[in-house]
């Protein structure tokens, strides 16, 4: 697909490289604040899986420089406008005048804050954003919460052996497998990371936290989801209206982390679809859990048991979710305004548009060996060379 048929056909694509934001999933993150206020308040936040870095570029221009989008910066300008109508001279409405009283302009330029914390982690590398700490990091893999914990904390002792440090106000997470058009395998890898995403959560969220992220809404979803609101006071799904309908993906916005008595995250033991059921008490799911046998080898079976034998074998049926009254259905809420673009429609383009190159090209697309070959082999990147 070229360049301008995919600015038509993705009005977010197009306007993403027009604002300036590296991926087309800033809206997706702009739209679950307008619709969540995820930002208020908050000043220490982790971006799980964030590459090339929209939602850190997202929370650095937020946060740190105190920017405001969508609803929040049409209300702004209007409310400027208004000012200056009425004749106040601290307006942003009055470029000349603005610029000869510097006093007039602090109070309406946005504020910036350098109390923020932004910590980003992916497993490719990203470009530098201002104010981002970047990680190149595993979110599946143990060793990357001690490396979380020492970005939140660098005054922190090395040495020492790092701990579960409660500070943060916000865990976002877009994490998503290099999709194999396998569903159920797509569905089952995408829950793997939700659950990393959690266990780094756990770690670090301080009470009233919040937690976002990435959900492919499969069949056994709800089970996921009522294992979330074990931990959290307050469980919605959303899906914004940059995210296509045509797509299952969807954001699960957990708000009030509020652990049950007697939890605490442990760094060695991360929680599982097992070992949360077995450890937390909850009052919507009870303690009852599949088999599970830890093999001589350290490796762990769960035994999940087949749905014909759930329906034909009565004591089977404890490894089935819904006759254990474990399922939960979250509110389901769309977001975004409806004036905004619709994902799945395709938008006539002006004639004399230009197509604009992406704001942030991947530092190391899968792609990229081959893109050298080829520039070796005399070709250019993207386009071949002509002879001469
Ligand atoms: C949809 S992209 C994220 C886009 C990002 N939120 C943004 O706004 O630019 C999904 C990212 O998940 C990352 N990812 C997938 N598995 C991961 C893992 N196990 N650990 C860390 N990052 C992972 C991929 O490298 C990819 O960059």
């Amino acid at each position: 697909m070229g360049k301008s048929s995919k600015d038509k056909r993705d009005a977010y694509y197009r306007l993403a490289k027009e604002e300036g934001w590296r991926a087309r999933s800033a809206y997706k993150l702009l739209q679950l604040d307008e619709e969540f206020h995820l930002f208020n308040n908050v000043t220490r936040v982790v971006d799980l899986c964030a590459a090339p870095g929209s939602w850190s570029q997202v929370l650095s221009r937020v946060l740190i420089k105190g920017e405001k989008f969508g609803r929040a910066g049409w209300e702004e300008k209007q409310a400027d406008v208004r000012r200056y109508v009425l004749g106040d001279k601290n307006s942003n409405a009055t470029s000349t005048e603005k610029k000869t009283d510097e006093k007039a302009q602090e109070t309406t330029q946005p504020k910036s804050r350098d109390d923020v914390r932004i910590v980003a982690i992916d497993l490719q590398p990203m470009s530098p954003l201002e104010g981002v700490t970047c990680l190149r990091a595993d979110i599946t893999h143990p060793s990357t919460i001690p490396l979380l914990l020492k970005a939140l904390d660098p005054a922190s002792d090395p040495s020492s052996t790092p701990t579960p440090t409660n500070s943060v106000d916000l865990v976002i997470s877009d994490g998503a497998p290099d999709v194999t058009g396998l569903h159920d395998l797509d569905i089952y890898i995408q829950s793997q990371l939700l659950f990393a995403a959690l266990n780094l959560a756990l770690c670090v969220l301080k009470p009233g936290g919040k937690f976002v992220a990435k959900i492919f809404r499969g069949k056994d979803v709800d089970l996921l989801l009522a294992q979330l609101k074990i931990v959290f006071k307050r469980v919605r799904v959303a899906k914004p209206r940059s995210s296509r309908a045509s797509s299952i993906e969807a954001f699960v916005v957990c708000e009030d982390f509020c652990p049950p008595a007697g939890f605490t995250a442990s760094l060695e033991k991360p929680v599982g679809v097992s070992t949360m059921l077995n450890d937390i008490q909850s009052p919507i799911i009870p303690r009852t859990q599949p088999g599970r046998k830890v093999r001589d080898d350290g490796g762990v079976e769960i035994e999940l048991g087949s749905e014909d034998e759930d329906e034909e074998d009565d004591e089977n049926s404890q490894s089935d979710p819904e006759k254990r009254g474990i399922r939960w259905i979250a509110p389901f809420l769309a977001c975004g305004d409806l004036s905004a673009y619709d994902s799945d429609a395709t938008y006539h383009l002006p004639k004399d548009r230009v197509s604009l190159d992406p704001v942030q090209p991947p530092t190391a697309p899968p792609y990229k060996r081959a893109l050298e070959m080829r520039k070796l082999a005399g070709g250019a990147y993207g386009k071949t060379k002509l002879q001469e």
